[in-house]
C-alpha cells in the first residue's frame, strides 16, 4: 500500500500503535526520509577524527556518510559518493585521507570539505558542460553539521531547529557526561562493540526506559548473579549491576521518567556505581572534580545519576558509565548497535576501566544481560509478523503524564510514557510537522 498522511496518522493512537510500524518495509523507507532525512543524527565524536584528514564512516539513516577533519580544523560530514560514477570514495571504516580524498575508481580528487580538486587529463572535458566549480562535481556535504561539546550531529535538512534546541531536555545529559571529566572533555577510547539486532530500531528505544521488563526478561542473569554473590562477603560491582535488574516492581515504580520533545528522554535513579564515602574509585574521581570545580559543584555533578538517556534517532548515552549506544537502522527488521566507550580526560584510569567493565558486562556481544533483551526484541519482530493481532499496547499510566518544560514526566516509574512520547514524535516527523 502507499501511505497517505491520514493513514499514517491512524497508526498511532494515544495508547497504542499499529504493528506495521515495526514490520512494513514501506514505513521503514518513509522513516528514512521523514525522520532520518530531517532530524539531527549523531555522526560521531570529534575525538574519533583528531588530526587533519582523519575520517570515520557511518550511516545517517540509510545514507553512507564520512565524518572527516578538514584542513580548516572543522569536522565535515559528507555523503560517501564520488560525483563521477557514484562510487563510495572510501571503504566503510576509519582512516586518514591525507590532504585530500581520491576516488579509487578514476582518481578524481576532492578537498577534505568535499569540494572538487581535480579530475585527470582535464582537456578531455573541453567543450563539455563539465565545470569543476559546480557543486555537481564535488562530494556533497550534509545540509547542516553542528557539534555539542565534541558530539557531532548532522542533519540532512537545511531548515529546522538548531542542535541545542533539538536536544532540549537531554542536552544536560551530554553536559553531565563531559562535566564528569575534570577537564570538561571526553574522548572515545577502548574500541567499539557492534551488535546486529534482528528487530526494528524503535523496539530498542522503547526498551531503554521499559522498567516493567527488567525482573522478567533478565531473570536468568540476575538469579545467576545472586547465586554467584553468595561466595563473596560483599557483592562485587559486576554482580551488583546484574542484580539490580531483579529489583521488585515497587523499586521501579519510584523512579522518574522524563520525556521531551522530539522523542528524547532520560531515567533518573537506579545504579550508582558506588558512594563517594565508601567506594575508592568514586572517591578518587570525586577528588579530581573537587580540585577542578570546587566541592559543591563536584557534588552536584556526581549526584546526577541518570540511566539510559535517549536521543531519539541517534541512540543512548549513559552518563554514569560513560558510553553511547549508537542505534543505526539497517532494515525494517535489522538494527546495528555500536557501543562507544569514553575516557573522561583527566579522571583516574580506574573510572575508565569501570566504564569498560559496564560495557562488557551489560552491552557487549558476550554480555550476560543484553542477549536477554535481544531474544525478546527478535520475538517482538517475529510475533508481530503473525496474524495474531494488529495493535501494540502502551496503556500503562496513559493519560496521567504531567507536563514539564519541553516535555512530560511520569507519575510512576513503570509508566509507558517513554513509548507514547517516542511515537508522538514519530507521528509528527512522519506527518512533516517537525
Ligand atoms: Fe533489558
Amino acid at each position: 500500500m502507499s501511505y497517505s498522511n491520514e493513514s499514517i496518522a491512524e497508526l498511532v493512537r494515544p495508547d497504542s500503535v499499529h504493528k506495521s510500524v515495526y514490520t512494513d518495509p514501506e514505513i521503514f523507507q518513509l522513516e528514512m526520509d521523514r525522520i532520518y532525512g530531517h532530524a539531527w543524527i549523531y555522526a560521531g565524536h570529534e575525538s574519533q577524527v583528531p588530526k587533519v584528514g582523519d575520517y570515520h564512516t557511518t550511516r545517517i539513516g540509510d545514507q553512507d556518510v564520512i565524518m572527516v577533519r578538514g584542513t580548516d580544523g572543522k569536522v565535515h560530514v559528507l555523503y560517501n559518493r564520488c560525483p563521477h560514477k557514484g562510487a563510495m570514495v572510501v571503504a566503510r571504516g576509519d582512516g586518514n585521507a591525507g590532504k585530500f580524498f581520491r576516488c579509487p575508481y578514476h582518481a578524481w580528487t576532492f578537498k577534505l570539505d568535499g569540494s572538487h580538486l581535480a579530475a585527470p587529463i582535464r582537456r578531455g572535458f573541453e567543450g563539455t558542460s563539465f565545470d569543476p566549480s559546480s557543486p555537481e562535481f564535488s562530494m556533497r556535504a550534509l545540509a547542516r553539521v553542528e557539534s555539542y561539546r565534541g558530539f557531532v550531529f548532522a542533519s540532512q535538512a537545511a531548515q529546522g531547529p538548531s542542535l541545542t534546541d533539538f536536544l532540549g531536555g537531554v542536552r544536560s545529559s551530554i553536559d553531565n557526561l563531559c562535566d564528569r571529566s575534570p577537564e570538561g572533555e571526553v574522548e572515545v577510547a577502548g574500541g567499539v562493540f557492534k551488535v546486529m539486532q534482528p528487530s526494528n530500531w524503535k523496539v530498542f528505544y522503547e526498551n531503554l526506559h521499559d522498567t516493567m521488563h527488567a525482573n522478567v526478561t533478565h531473570e536468568s542473569s540476575y538469579t545467576s548473579a545472586r547465586k554467584q554473590a553468595e561466595s563473596f562477603d560483599k557483592m562485587p560491582l559486576e554482580l551488583h549491576i546484574m542484580d539490580g535488574n531483579g529489583e521488585p516492581y515497587e523499586f521501579w515504580e519510584k523512579l522518574s521518567l522524563m520525556a521531551f520533545d522530539y522523542g528524547h528522554g532520560y531515567m533518573e535513579g537506579i545504579f550508582n556505581p558506588g558512594a563517594i564515602e565508601t567506594d575508592p574509585v568514586t572517591r578518587s574521581h570525586f577528588e579530581t572534580l573537587v580540585e577542578a570545580y570546587g566541592r559543591e559543584r563536584a557534588l552536584a555533578i556526581m549526584g546526577e545519576n541518570r540511566h539510559n538517556t535517549i536521543i531519539y534517532g541517534s541512540g543512548s548515552p549513559h552518563t554514569v558509565f560513560q558510553q553511547f549506544r549508537v542505534i543505526r537502522p539497517i532494515a525494517v527488521d535489522r538494527t546495528l548497535v555500536e557501543i562507544q566507550t569514553f575516557r573522561l580526560k583527566g579522571a583516574p584510569e580506574a573510572v575508565f576501566k569501570r566504564g569498560l567493565m559496564y560495557a562488557n558486562l551489560i552491552n557487549s556481544p558476550s554480555s550476560n544481560v543484553m542477549p536477554d533483551d535481544i531474544e525478546l526484541y527478535g520475538r517482538c519482530q517475529q510475533g508481530n509478523m503473525t496474524r495474531g493481532g494488529d495493535w501494540v499496547s502502551q496503556h500503562r499510566y496513559a493519560g496521567t503524564d504531567k507536563p514539564i518544560e519541553g516535555g512530560m514526566t511520569s507519575i510512576n516509574g513503570t509508566s509507558e510514557l517513554p513509548m507514547r512520547n517516542q511515537f508522538n514524535a514519530w507521528k509528527q516527523y512522519m506527518l512533516g510537522q517537525v
